[in-house]
């Protein structure tokens, strides 16, 4: 197979970084096809911890390319320093390529997203504070940067405009103080040197190497249910992680995907606002939080933690094709005696089983429980699935006869070796 997408199929954080990290080692390109500095992704091997916001971890091999494709949003103060971060340690093995048409995200746009949040006060939508929002808007009024405008001669006076533009929305609407676009600019400035040279048409090379055969990997950022279109809107992010996003972020076409791998967790999280309707309030939710480390790789937020919601991965599943699953953090329920998935809304007083992403619909659906048996056992250090607790199998045969997928990989634990391929 030569094209794999690793996709989100819930709100983000499923562990999409281990995947792309074990299966990246199989790829010869790994590409980014939307979002930017507001994912993170944290990947464990060989004993040590590497947090990544824009680049993939694939950066870490010699002779893999690292694509940020068109669909990204590159924040340039944010990508300098990960680059400088990452040849400093001598991590920077591998190779990095920045699409030409990748918008760029400026001081200014996290300061706008700042501002947008704080204006709306407890309607929030609890973003990450990145400038994505303000960047891909910017983008489609087309009045955005690309990585390639860092080639032309006019970029500085190029910033200097934005921040002359923004300037208007930030004292005019937002009743904030003036940016210096002379100082925006002694911020970005640097940032050309480093970056510059790692521009180029990303579009050429993935389809260059499709014709030589190379196998390459997709590296989904968030998740489905944040897709701009396909999520709880307005609760969402300003992009597409479903696969779709993945052909529209970089070149692909339908015809060169092979694999869709749906990333969920065996539970539930979510980060910010927006409806949630498997969240569990009380000690069982408050027992994932602290099993799973539930806190965000980029805002330390702790997430909200609740039980695995099954019409929404089916929804997930459909939306993006899914050829198969892997289920994650399945050791974070070890300790559990009952184990609820919901099956079926209650809404309306109909039982229904295809969600209806509208927050004023999905926050007033009651769950529908199923009560599964607990494995009671502890099973990070389990490698081969004969040595599954049955209860563990029959959860996981549960999910596929719901889902109509097989599950083909299990994560039972952070580090990369703590994995089971069925
Ligand atoms: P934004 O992407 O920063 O605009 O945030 C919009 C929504 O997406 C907020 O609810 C964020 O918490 C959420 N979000 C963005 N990126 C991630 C991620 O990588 N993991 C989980 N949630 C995310």
């Amino acid at each position: 197979m030569s094209v794999t997408a690793v996709v989100g199929a819930q709100w983000g954080d499923e562990g999409k970084g281990k995947l792309a990290h074990i299966l990246g080692s199989s790829h010869d390109l790994i590409l980014r096809y939307q979002g930017g500095s507001n994912a993170g992704h944290t990947v464990i091997a060989d004993g040590t911890t590497y947090k990544f916001k824009l680049i993939p971890s694939g950066i870490l091999h010699e002779g893999k390319l690292n694509l940020l494709c068109d669909g990204v949003v590159v924040n340039v103060l944010t990508l300098a320093e990960e680059i400088t971060g990452l040849r400093e340690r001598n991590q920077f093995r591998g190779e990095l390529l920045i699409s030409r048409h990748a918008h760029l995200v400026l001081p200014l746009h996290c300061m706008q997203d700042v501002y947008f949040e704080e204006a709306k006060g407890k309607r929030a939508i609890g973003t990450t504070r990145r400038g994505i929002g303000p960047a891909y808007a910017d983008k489609y009024f087309r009045v955005g940067l690309r990585a390639g405008d860092m080639l032309k001669d006019n970029f500085g006076h190029r910033v200097r405009e934005m921040a002359r533009r923004k300037n208007v929305l930030f004292t005019g609407y937002y009743g904030q103080a003036e940016v210096d676009p002379d100082q925006v600019w002694a911020q970005v400035e640097p940032t050309v040197e480093i970056l510059a040279p790692l521009v180029g048409d990303s579009t050429k090379v993935v389809r260059q190497a499709l014709a030589d055969g190379r196998k390459i990997l997709c590296e989904g950022a968030q998740g489905t249910l944040l897709d701009i279109d396909y999520g709880t809107y307005p609760y969402v992010t300003s992009s597409h992680p479903v696969s779709g996003g993945a052909l529209l972020g970089t070149g692909l076409s339908w015809r060169d995907l092979d694999r869709v791998v749906g990333i969920s967790k065996a539970y539930t999280t979510r980060v910010g606002a927006g409806p949630f309707p498997t969240e569990d309030l009380g000690e069982e939710g408050e027992r994932m939080r602290e099993a799973g480390a539930e806190y965000g790789t980029v805002t330390g937020r702790p997430r909200r933690c609740g039980w695995l919601d099954l019409p929404l991965l089916k929804y997930a599943s459909q939306l993006s094709g899914f050829t198969e699953l892997a289920l994650t953090k399945t050791d974070v329920l070890d300790d559990l005696a009952k184990i609820k998935v919901c099956v079926a809304y209650q809404s309306n007083g109909e039982t229904i089983t295809w969600p209806d992403l509208d927050p004023d619909v999905l926050e007033k659906c009651t769950p529908v429980y199923e009560n599964l048996t607990g494995w009671e056992t502890a099973t990070t250090a389990i490698r081969q699935e004969a040595d599954l607790p049955s209860a563990f199998k029959d959860y996981i045969r549960f999910i596929e006869d719901y889902v109509e997928l097989p599950v083909s990989i299990i994560s039972v634990g952070a580090d990369a070796t703590a994995t089971i391929f069925r």
